[in-house]
């Protein structure tokens, strides 16, 4: 089964419903399970909507206490309460933009367990990072600063310079980091790619070994383009429980 995440980030309103509507209307794509992580303020209002369907909703980040003095700021548990089960932590827009490092990643990810909710941790690696030949040295220091200890857990692999840009690594480049990132998790752990999938590049990248599934930004407000994703993961499922 892959995993196809949508991450909306600050994007939507209440109407943004009608995007909602059309995924459970388009029904279970087999070997793909949709997961849509909205603004905070829409998961009521969607949770209504998903409620005994096949999509899930999750948070885009979440506090590591549980409740508290901690102005603007959403727990795991105030997420599962809104209908959320799973939540994104370690976005590299929360890294850069937020001042947010490994060890908060990690507290974070253990609250959202804590709170029912699987953890979606984010890694990968800038630009810079890259060109300097150290991939895979960043995203291990990633993953054993921010990973929990054991538990519910997904990682997404989103090297940083594909966010929003419309480039992604190839085939190849992906498969490295995935089978780095597998050989250092938990069995049958989740590892989902993410930067820049689109309808036209879901097929290459979901084939590639060890992704199981994706993290979507852009192409995950419009239904159609979602659902496109989604059945690219389902025909790479399909291959995959073929060979
Ligand atoms: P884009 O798909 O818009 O590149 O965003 C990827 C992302 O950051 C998902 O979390």
């Amino acid at each position: 089964m892959q995993l196809i995440a949508g991450n909306w980030k600050m994007h939507g309103r209440l109407a943004s419903v009608a995007v909602i509507e059309a995924l459970v209307a388009a029904g279970p794509i087999k070997g793909a399970q949709l997961l849509v992580c909205p603004p905070a303020t829409l998961l009521a209002h969607f949770a209504a909507v998903v409620r005994g369907s096949h999509v899930r909703l999750g948070g885009q980040d979440c506090h590591p206490k549980t409740d508290g003095a901690f102005t603007g700021d959403i727990s795991a548990a105030m997420l599962a309460d809104a209908g959320a089960s799973y939540v994104i932590v370690g976005h590299s827009e929360r890294r850069l933009g937020h001042g947010e490092l490994d060890p908060l990643v990690r507290a974070k990810a253990v609250a959202a367990q804590a709170a029912g909710l699987t953890p979606i941790v984010c890694v990968g690696e800038t630009l810079a990072e890259r060109e300097a030949g150290t991939t895979l040295a960043v995203v291990d220091r990633q993953l054993e600063g921010a990973l929990p200890e054991a538990g519910p857990m997904v990682v997404a692999y989103e090297p940083v310079w594909a966010i929003g840009t419309g480039r992604t690594p190839t085939p190849a480049e992906v498969a490295e980091v995935h089978a780095f990132i597998a050989s250092k998790v938990p069995e049958r752990t989740a590892i989902l790619y993410g930067g820049s999938v689109n309808p036209g590049n879901a097929a290459a990248l979901l084939a590639v070994p060890h992704v199981s599934g994706a993290l979507v930004g852009g192409a995950s407000l419009a239904a159609a383009d979602f659902l496109a994703i989604a059945r690219a993961a389902s025909a790479a499922a399909e291959v995959e429980a073929g060979s």
